[in-house]
């Protein structure tokens, strides 16, 4: 199995980490690996840089990230992939929108003049605001502690959304629905990265599963276009036990 080894670990936030690595990989921003922690889980992981050195941003949710969030320097990851198909990363105007640590793949993205939107339930859920030019981001709580309050479609309306050539959004599905709802019927082109459960990472178990789609082997990349024909988007999800129910 390949592996990482860790150069560094960054504390972003209470339970955010960043663990940066050097490796001449190819990776398309977006895509993401199956990191595996024995003894525990493999874990889908998208990268918040692609350059170097490279990096992984981990929030800690269960055993797993809480594992690879505490590594150390010299530490290994060890995982599978890159996986996934990637953002097309354009050279026009660019709008960001990640909620949470759904920021993270969304970071390598980033230029100076790029826009970003950045959401989270709470202040300490706002993390990676370094990586934006100050006077192009807005950011926007649910209880107002930081930022606007409100969900990051509040923050939408600050601005002119169609100046935008391409919007890329990544976070819970519940806040890629409202954003994709937002901008239905505007003239704008958008790509959403889900994030469903996976277990392979690879095309077989099909718990990523989302309308006959499989969001680890045809995404996580989506565009606004597929998730209209998706009714499942935004509605039901299957969990990793394989139920299906709604968000
Ligand atoms: C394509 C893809 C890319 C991802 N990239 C990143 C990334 O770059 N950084 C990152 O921090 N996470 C990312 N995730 C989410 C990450 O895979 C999960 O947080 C991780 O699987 C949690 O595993 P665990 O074993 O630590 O927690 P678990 O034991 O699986 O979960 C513990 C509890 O937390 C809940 N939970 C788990 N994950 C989430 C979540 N994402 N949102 C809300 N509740 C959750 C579970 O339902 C459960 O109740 C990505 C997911 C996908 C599908
Ligand atoms: S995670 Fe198994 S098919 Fe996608």
């Amino acid at each position: 199995m390949k592996y990482f080894t860790v150069s560094e670990n960054i504390r972003e936030a209470e339970n955010v980490n960043t663990l940066e690595f050097y490796d001449d990989i190819r990776i398309i921003p977006g895509q993401f690996i199956m990191a595996w922690v024995p003894g525990i889980n493999q874990i889908p992981l998208s990268f918040s840089s692609t350059g170097s050195p490279k990096s992984i941003t981990v929030k800690v949710y269960g055993d797993a990230s809480a594992k690879i969030a505490g590594m150390k320097t010299g530490d290994r990851i060890f995982y599978e992939g890159p996986y996934g198909n990637g953002f097309n990363n354009i050279t026009g105007k660019k709008l960001v929108i990640g909620a949470g640590s759904g920021i993270a793949p969304l970071v390598p993205l980033v230029n100076e003049s790029t826009t970003g939107i950045i959401s989270g339930k709470t202040a300490s859920d706002i993390i990676l605001t370094s990586k934006f030019n100050p006077d192009r981001l807005i950011i926007a709580t649910d209880d107002g502690t930081a930022g606007i309050k409100g969900f990051a479609t509040e923050a939408m309306r600050e601005i002119d959304i169609e100046s935008f050539d391409m919007i890329y959004a990544c976070g819970p599905e519940i806040m890629l629905k409202a954003v994709f709802d937002y901008i239905k019927g505007r003239d704008v082109k958008c790509q959403f990265s889900l994030e469903r459960s996976m277990k392979c990472g690879i095309g077989i178990c099909d718990s990523c599963s989302i309308n006959g789609y499989q969001v680890c082997h045809d995404g996580p990349v989506f565009t606004s276009e597929q998730l209209t024909k998706m009714d499942e988007f935004g509605k039901t999800k299957l969990t990793y036990s394989g139920k299906r129910v709604f968000f």
